[in-house]
């Protein structure tokens, strides 16, 4: 089968653009951060969101149009429950302290996992925060609280065995698309660029299916340290890449200008 600039879905014609729409990452490293300045670990998660705000700003500056961020991982729990508890103080304050600015800067947020497991304190916020910044389209700022890849297929499976249940679809018809149109990320196009800092190489159960194609950029950066300036080093990178999506380099370099 022969590749014409008819069968390219629209991901991937955006995914050859400088660019990246989506960018996806681990920010890894707080602890690190803090242990090196003799600081309790939790210094280092108050100054990583002080990387959040800034790599926020730069991301609309540049024209990425959707930001996801791992705050907390559903493995995360296995933490001292004092650095757990903490880490959810800290959302929460954040959630609040933000806010306004995210709405005023027209970003909209949205929190993915199972948030559930929160403190109701935290479900009314997130529901507040989602409702009045749901009409803004600057940024789409997804934050993946109490997020794991394995959940985030298993429940997209659960609602198709429902589906199947009530016999509005068989299990021969389950395909690829069915299942990425129940994960978390939906109406999204899946990320372009993946940065993880802090100087682990591994997706610690992040966005496993959504990756599949994503640009993977690892950085030994402690996320606090993480800035405008190496926010432009992982672009950089990601804008010298050829994706081929399964193409020889030929054939991208004719559809480019197709
Ligand atoms: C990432 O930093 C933040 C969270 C996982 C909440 P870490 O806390 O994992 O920092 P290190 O890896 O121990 O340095
Ligand atoms: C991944 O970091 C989760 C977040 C950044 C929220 P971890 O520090 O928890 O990852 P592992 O355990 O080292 O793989
Ligand atoms: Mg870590």
């Amino acid at each position: 089968m022969s590749s014409t600039a008819q069968d390219i879905s629209r991901e991937e014609r955006d995914g050859y653009v400088g660019i990246p729409r989506h960018v996806a990452i681990i920010m890894d490293g707080n602890g690190r951060w803090a242990r090196k300045r003799h600081l309790p670990r939790f210094a280092g998660h108050k100054a990583g969101v002080e990387a959040v705000r800034e790599v926020v700003k730069s991301c609309g500056e540049k024209g990425v149009q959707i930001l996801t961020l791992f705050a907390f991982s559903s493995e995360n729990w296995r933490r001292p429950q004092k650095e757990v508890g903490l880490l959810m103080d800290l959302f929460l304050t954040a959630l609040e302290h933000e806010i306004k600015k995210l709405h005023k800067n027209e970003v909209q947020l949205r929190i993915i996992g199972d948030t559930s497991a929160f403190p109701d304190k935290i479900c009314k916020r997130i529901e507040q925060a989602e409702t009045l910044t749901a009409d803004n389209h600057q940024l789409v700022l997804n934050i993946a609280a109490n997020y794991g890849g394995k959940w985030d297929i298993t429940q997209a499976v659960q609602q198709l065995a429902n589906k199947v249940q009530q016999g509005e679809l068989t299990p021969e018809q389950i395909n690829d698309q069915h299942i990425a149109a129940h994960l978390s990320m939906k109406d999204l196009p899946e990320p372009d660029l993946f940065i993880r800092t802090g100087g682990e190489q591994r997706i610690s159960n992040f966005l496993i299916w959504q990756l599949a194609y994503t640009e993977l950029y690892f950085t030994d950066v402690l996320w606090p340290d993480f800035d405008r300036n190496e926010l432009e080093k992982a672009l950089d990178s990601f804008a010298s890449r050829q994706r081929r999506f399964g193409r020889t380099g030929e054939q991208v370099e004719q559809l480019k200008h197709a």
